[in-house]
């Protein structure tokens, strides 16, 4: 039987809460009819999208995950911080080896530090399709919203809004094609479905009635938990003729922001406020579009829609194909109960508006890092002063694969890479072990003891170009050199990475980034080529504080934060394609000193590979 389970508990460190405990039993392999078709997917207690995990801050969260499936599996804590416990953040061959079949893991971990909205997903080939759902870190009492003077308690309902996409075909066929071939085929309009929730909406075929609706009640004020979920796709987000606030990004707090139209990249979440306060004879369209920078890379994807329903409304997806009012005398129609049309956006940025893209993110602003000090806030240290200074720039590239036809150039694999390194992942063992154990010489493990990877990532990329430019030919600058190479940072080292794009082989294109282990300031972005001597205009007051920062298309971005988690942390794209293709590496925070700073032991049931 293809089952996986997870089973959560919460742990009752806090004595305000008492902590709700929840078991599933019996969870099988799901089918699910979506797009005219069944199809059989893996999913965690039989849910997809999977399980809401709701904690406080301070918690224990214990998780095991019992894997009755054909394939390995591993679940990671996107956006928490696991202080002191690498053992438990999930991404396979990096902090462990996978969970095999018919084996378990507790993942286990203290939610220390931080509040927000976060998400969970499997971190092995492109299982986090269906094998992913919010996480929600409710503060505690210490660390309350910081919004409660505007709210007053006027929050009426709290929603996780997950954007994503329904895979038609074997998501794990779909990996192994990438990893042989470089490319996935998508001559399949429908290989994969733009969803919210799961459900694509009526705009695709067989979807109308499962659709999405939230229903909410005229004046009322709704939390909505926004998460990219998607392999692939950005996502631009509204609901017709309603104002968002955002209010918190990937579980932090930020300055409130009005705007009706919301951008999220795959591994981002946002919390925002909506009032639903419209007429409420009428329902409104919810809308989530692909956001396309780069047309040149384009698969054509339709919207995914939802409905806002308002309590009363009479509405309808298909607008009355003739006019209300012409075949029907008026004395009647006013009392039939007229069905009104979905209201739809009257203004929506075009799928490759950079402009607003650019424009939104830069409107984000964090608070905590000018509150030094505040115990009601973000309480990550802003480095104003820095030790190590990182410049990571961020390629597509093309490596030599005689028997390949399907990538960019005949002959070639598409790959991608950081500093021209195309990541590989160990499959003996995993790092964080094999780091771990080496200087146990005693230790008899030697499965553990491998020494898998180098330490040589570099800090700089081997070659100075014009990033941006676009290449005289698809290949120039687009040769990559794979390796299993990290880079070591002195427990407390301040450090600053600039993360420059660039155009090579398909254009400009963005990239999420994201980083495992602690969250970090942007505090800087920019078009073209980042240049030192210009003199860039660092936001040391307000910056964001963010797990998933999107590199803007054709530019950079600046990021810091302070290596103080010892432990082994992966950086990469999470763009599914992306991290395939190898544009991802490696940090190692070593111990500093005493037990607050050194990474304890590893669980024992840590999984072997
Ligand atoms: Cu959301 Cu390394 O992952
Ligand atoms: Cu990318």
């Amino acid at each position: 039987m293809l089952t996986t389970d997870l089973h959560y508990a919460r742990a009752f460190l806090n004595p305000y809460l008492l902590g709700e405990v929840c078991l599933h039993d019996d969870v099988k392999y799901t089918t699910v009819v979506r797009l005219c078709n069944a199809t059989s997917i893996v999913t965690v207690n039989d849910q997809f999208p999977g399980p809401t995990i709701r904690v406080q801050e301070g918690d224990r969260v214990i998780v095991t995950v019992r894997n009755h499936v054909d394939y390995n599996i591993t679940i990671h804590w996107h956006g928490v911080n696991q202080r002191l416990s690498a053992w438990n953040d999930g991404p396979a061959y990096i902090t462990q080896c996978p969970i095999q079949p018919n084996q378990s893991y507790t993942y286990n971990f203290t939610v220390e530090g931080q509040a927000g909205t976060v998400w969970w997903h499997a971190h092995i080939t492109w299982l986090r399709a269906t094998l992913h759902g919010a996480f929600i870190i409710e503060p505690n009492r210490h660390n309350l919203y910081p919004y409660q003077h505007i709210l007053k308690g006027k929050i009426f309902k709290d929603e996780v809004v997950l954007l994503g996409d329904f895979w038609t075909q074997n998501v794990e066929e779909i990996y192994t094609t990438v990893v042989e071939t470089g490319t996935i085929s998508v001559a399949n309009p429908y290989i994969y479905a733009s969803a919210i929730n799961g459900q694509p909406g009526p705009l695709y075929p067989c979807s109308e009635a499962g659709t999405y609706r939230l229903k909410v009640k005229r004046g009322k004020t709704y939390l909505l938990r926004i998460i990219n979920v998607s392999l692939l796709d950005e996502f631009l987000f509204a609901i017709a003729d309603h104002t968002m606030t955002v209010v918190e990004v990937d579980g932090a707090y930020t300055k409130p922001y009005s705007t009706s139209v919301v951008f999220l990249s795959p591994g981002q979440s946002m919390n925002v406020w909506v009032t639903a306060d419209q007429p409420a004879n009428r329902s409104y369209t919810i809308l989530s579009a692909s956001y396309i920078p780069n047309l040149l890379v384009a698969t054509h994807r339709l919207n995914a829609t939802g409905v806002f329903e308002y309590e009363g409304s009479s509405w309808t997806f298909n607008p009355p194909a003739t006019s209300p009012t012409a075949s029907s005398d008026s004395n009647t129609s006013r009392h039939h109960h007229q069905l009104q049309p979905l209201v739809t956006p009257s203004s929506f940025p075009a799928q490759n508006d950079s402009n607003f893209v650019d424009m939104f993110i830069s409107q984000i602003k964090g608070i905590g890092a000018d509150r030094k000090g505040s115990k009601s806030s973000n309480r990550m240290p802003l480095p104003l002063e820095i030790d190590r200074n990182l410049f990571f720039v961020l390629s597509i590239n093309a490596l030599p694969c005689p028997s390949c036809t399907g990538g960019n150039i005949p002959g070639f694999r598409n790959a991608a890479a950081i500093n021209n390194i195309s990541f590989v992942l160990p499959t003996s063992t995993a790092i964080l072990p094999a780091y771990y154990y080496s200087n146990k010489q005693n230790y008899a493990d030697k499965d553990l003891q491998q020494h898998v990877y180098t330490t040589d990532f570099p800090d700089f990329p081997p070659l100075v170009y014009n990033y941006t430019g676009m290449p005289k030919n698809p290949l120039q600058y687009a040769d990559a050199n794979e390796g299993t190479k990290v880079s070591v940072l002195e427990y407390g080292s301040r450090v600053q990475i600039v993360l420059q794009s660039s155009s090579t082989l398909a254009g400009p294109e963005t990239h999420p980034i994201h980083l495992h282990g602690q969250s970090f300031y942007v505090v800087a972005t920019g078009l073209g080529n980042f240049d030192e001597a210009s003199n860039v205009q660092m936001n040391l007051v307000d910056p964001p504080l963010r797990n998933t920062v999107v590199v803007p298309s054709g530019g950079w971005t600046v990021i810091r934060f302070v290596a103080n988690n010892p432990g082994v942390w992966f950086l990469h794209c999470h763009i599914e394609l992306h991290i395939t293709w190898g544009m991802e590496m490696v940090f190692i925070v070593k111990d500093g000193k005493g037990p607050q700073q050194t990474l304890p032991p590893p669980p024992a049931d840590y999984p072997k590979c």
